[in-house]
């Protein structure tokens, strides 16, 4: 079925740069793409890069870098201690997040690691604006339990709340009356909120919530995962920060909180790295002498020097306001051609994603089936494109009963990529999905033939319930 493209005038978002190099890609039949997820157990992360046309996976670790980043590449300093690259990172990091201290880590878990063994005891509470899995899993991990306390409007997939990431003051308040400022080692605060769809905090949210918790002397340690999307969001959105530059708001999220925790291969522009930021010389001194443990020395953390200098250079373009403009503009462009061709979408479409909310696309399949799960392999069979389930799968059993956690959301994401795909790759996945929701019918549940007990989305297969395939001719 041909798109439907809109005849209103628009001034659009196109990107600042412009190809230098490409990167061929196979094409697949469907017969392949059968066979394949067939092999994968019905689970996207098990298929083969080569076997996927558009990669929606993830925006993780998948930009594609400047020339600028190129060339820093080449003056990495690829020194045990001491790199010169190191310096310059944890200066940019000074300038543009506004900590004090730099953890260089391998990637975003490996801060997440270390912060948790360092903050939380068993029998401790980590309140937070969602649960991210690896966010949560090392708060388990460390003996901690996580509790949800973001706004009810995250968890309705429709809706036109401009900040659903946003934490509820009154759900905070009631985990402290109720534990106590003792039994809670210091508060997660996303921005944006992935789990959520991507959906961001407001300013106002920020400084209210790091209010509570300071005056009742619980740290803030934020996930600055996505905080520059986060910052295009409140540019946009909120009154008063029209006329602010993008640093000068991810400036002021951070300047509430305690320190972050950071996967560099979401905002930052690069393919691997992260970081931990502190403020506090003690924890800071607590945390390098744990880095060097689990990671690498204080001065690469787990990243080579000239990865290092990548983050350096895509930390300064990320909080451009031309490229951020583009990149959310490519995600809303894609939520525009779904929403119009009345696919139901999380909204207002999130920063890094458009997640499809797969119950409402297929009603006929149940909870104990896996809508999302089913609806992503069903979209790789149709057109090669690679999407992910966030819904029942990714939320794993609870650590203590064993049973299944209910997912509030049940869906698919389709990440992009920054600086990767084009808008015809989007046209492309848009008509895959248009095409299967006319057809939803024959898309089929799936069940569990193999479930890993940690994380279990990223190796756990499946096989179609009643049928030979997820999507019938
Ligand atoms: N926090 C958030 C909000 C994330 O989205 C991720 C990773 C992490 C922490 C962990 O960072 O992967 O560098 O260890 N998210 C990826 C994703 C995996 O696909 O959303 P990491």
């Amino acid at each position: 079925m041909p798109m439907k493209y809109r005849a209103r005038s628009r001034r659009s978002w196109a990107e600042p740069f412009k190809i230098k190099m490409v990167e061929p890609l196979e094409m697949t039949t469907r017969e392949q793409r059968e066979s394949a997820i067939d092999e994968a157990g019905y689970n996207t992360f098990l298929l083969k890069s080569d076997e996927v046309y558009i990669d929606l996976l993830t925006d993780s670790g998948t930009n594609a870098m400047s020339d600028r980043q190129w060339a820093g590449m080449m003056s990495g300093d690829e020194a045990y201690a001491g790199s010169r690259n190191f310096y310059r990172l944890e200066q940019t990091v000074r300038d543009y997040y506004g900590f004090k201290h730099l953890i260089p880590t391998h990637q975003g878990r490996g801060a997440e690691h270390i912060l948790s063994q360092l903050l939380i005891t068993p029998g401790t509470v980590v309140p937070g604006n969602m649960y991210f899995t690896t966010t949560r899993a090392h708060q388990e991990l460390a003996g901690g339990t996580f509790i949800d306390i973001i706004c009810d409007q995250a968890h309705d997939p429709a809706g036109d709340h401009p900040f659903k990431g946003n934490v509820d003051q009154e759900k905070l308040k009631k985990v402290i009356e109720e534990y106590g400022a003792d039994r809670i080692p210091y508060m997660c605060l996303h921005t944006t909120v992935n789990m959520a769809g991507g959906q961001p905090v407001s300013m106002q949210n920020i400084r209210e919530t790091t209010e509570m918790c300071h005056a009742r002397g619980i740290p803030v340690y934020l996930d600055a995962t996505r905080a520059v999307e986060n910052a295009y969001f409140i540019k946009k959105r909120e009154p008063g920060f029209e006329d602010k530059s993008l640093a000068e708001i991810l400036k002021e999220i951070c300047s509430y909180t305690d320190g972050c925790t950071m996967s560099g291969k979401k905002d930052c522009l690069v393919n691997i790295g992260g970081f931990l930021a502190l403020n506090d010389d003690d924890l800071a001194e607590r945390a390098k002498n744990l880095v060097v443990l689990y990671e690498g020395l204080h001065t690469y953390g787990g990243m080579a020097g000239r990865d290092m200098e990548a983050m350096a250079q895509g930390i300064e373009e990320s909080v451009s306001y031309d490229h951020m403009h583009a990149r959310i503009g490519q995600v809303e462009y894609l939520g525009e051609l779904l929403s119009d061709n009345g696919i139901p979408i999380v909204t207002p479409v999130g920063g890094h994603g458009v997640f499809v909310d797969a119950r409402a696309f297929l009603p006929h399949v149940p909870a104990n089936q896996f809508p999302a799960q089913s609806l992503a392999a069903a979209l790789y069979v149709d057109s090669g494109v690679r999407g992910m389930e966030r819904g029942a799968v990714s939320a794993g059993r609870d650590p203590t009963t064993g049973e299944n956690r209910i997912a509030k959301l049940e869906l698919v994401r389709l990440t992009l990529p920054r600086r990767v795909y084009t808008q015809a790759h989007m046209d492309v996945t848009a008509e895959s999905i248009v095409e299967l929701h006319h057809k939803r019918e024959k898309i089929h549940g799936l069940k569990f033939t193999y479930e890993p007990k940690l994380l279990r989305f990223f190796q756990a297969r499946f096989e179609p319930v009643d049928s030979q395939r997820v999507l019938d001719d």
